[in-house]
């Protein structure tokens, strides 16, 4: 049986990527933060407490990005074959208020786990969680080769730990790789991302329980793909025959705006009748514009996103009407289970569990 560590386990793409890797076959180890509040509210459907007698391949222990020690003990002991790094300060807005954390969290992290593996000697492959926020600045259609101009502390601490996950593949043979995703979404998103801010928001505003939804830069252009594909491409990167870096996106980028409209319009309403402005949210220095060219994906992994933008926006919609006990049009659970054939067992689970 493979032995994967994930870091983020209780984060977005950390339940997704669980799931399939759970359906694999893998034994699973999580790392979770302590907190006072429960925290794996996105896993708790898939776990299985062993006191009940119940057998598990999902085992979770603490640990932080931020202690080396934490780190280093967790991957001799356990000894993974894999381990996905997801876990990350994620938020580009919070980054401003955060700058030292984030960079700590979310590039010396890295390195953390980087050097953990290095000591430890142990043969393993190591995914890094890179972000098309390291192109920033840079003209689209970003690839592979675009120079990256990150924008905020977090581009900035992300740029750090791909170009540090690169030298530790050239320097030490490490089998480390990095997928560089676009903006992806999902009924478990962040509910303080915009997409599920929005979601919500229409939502609460349909069941007459939120009068306005507050927004900032409504003009930046994002490739917003479904994160349950997203986490498959992560999957395929390790199993592949070299390492590699790799940029993962839909090839389509929309407005904000253009997200309001198709999510407002969705369930019959004018996103302009509620959408305020707030200055509070727009960036000191923002990204305007992301859209990838997913060639590469295509051609060395075989990945093709089969969700895109309006079909997303649907996916999310009905999650979050069905959340607030209202009747959702019901267009979105049906792509699911229209395009993904042998997945929908787990979709289904998402579903019930977003609930
Ligand atoms: P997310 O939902 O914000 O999850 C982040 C995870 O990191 C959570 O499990 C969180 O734990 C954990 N975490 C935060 N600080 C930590 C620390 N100091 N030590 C250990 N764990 C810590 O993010 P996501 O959307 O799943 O994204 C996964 C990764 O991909 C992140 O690294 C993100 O930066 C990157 N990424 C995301 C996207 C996207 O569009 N979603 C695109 C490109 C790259 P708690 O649950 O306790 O907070
Ligand atoms: N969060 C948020 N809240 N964003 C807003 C708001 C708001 O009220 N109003 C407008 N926006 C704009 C932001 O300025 C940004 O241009 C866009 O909506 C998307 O913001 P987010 O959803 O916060 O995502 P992000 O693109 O900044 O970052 C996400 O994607 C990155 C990949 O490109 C995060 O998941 C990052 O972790 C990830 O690396």
């Amino acid at each position: 049986m493979k032995k994967a560590l994930v870091t983020g386990i209780s984060g977005q793409d950390g339940s997704y990527l669980t799931e399939l890797l759970l359906s694999k076959g893998y034994q699973v180890h999580g790392m979770i933060r302590r907190s006072s509040t429960f925290n794996t509210g996105r896993i708790d459907h898939i776990y299985r407490d062993p006191h009940n007698g119940d057998k598990t391949r999902l085992l979770l222990h603490h640990g932080d990005l931020a202690s080396s020690v934490s780190l280093a003990n967790l991957i001799s002991e356990i000894e993974p074959d894999e381990i996905y790094n997801l876990a990350a300060q994620s938020h580009v807005r919070v980054s401003f208020d955060l700058p030292e954390y984030t960079g700590d969290v979310t590039g010396i992290g890295t390195l953390r786990i980087l050097e953990a593996i290095r000591r430890s000697g142990i043969d393993t492959r190591f995914y890094q969680a890179s972000t098309s926020e390291m192109f920033g600045g840079a003209a689209p259609p970003q690839t592979e080769a675009t120079p990256f101009a990150p924008q905020s502390p977090y581009a900035a601490a992300k740029t750090y730990a791909h170009w540090v996950t690169k030298n530790y593949r050239e320097a030490y043979g490490i089998f480390a790789c990095s997928g560089i995703l676009f903006n992806h979404e999902s009924p478990r998103r962040g509910e303080t991302f915009v997409t599920r801010k929005v979601t919500r928001a229409v939502a609460a505003i349909k069941a007459g329980k939120q009068k306005h939804l507050y927004l900032g830069n409504l003009d930046a252009k994002r490739d917003w793909g479904y994160a349950p594909e997203y986490v498959e491409v992560m999957w395929r990167l390790l199993q592949h025959g070299e390492p590699l870096d790799i940029v993962i996106g839909t090839g389509e980028s929309r407005t904000v705006r253009e997200f309001l409209e198709e999510a407002f319009g969705y369930v019959g309403l004018d996103y302009q009748d509620y959408v305020r402005i707030d200055e509070r949210y727009f960036r000191p220095t923002e990204v305007d514009y992301l859209l990838a060219d997913p060639r590469m994906a295509r051609e060395v992994l075989g990945w093709e996103p089969k969700i895109k933008f309006k079909d997303l926006v649907r996916i999310m919609m009905d999650a979050d009407l069905e959340l607030l006990g209202l009747e959702a049009p019901g267009d979105g659970k049906r792509l699911l289970s229209d395009r993904f054939d042998g997945w929908h067992r787990w979709d289904d689970q998402l579903v019930s569990m977003d609930k």
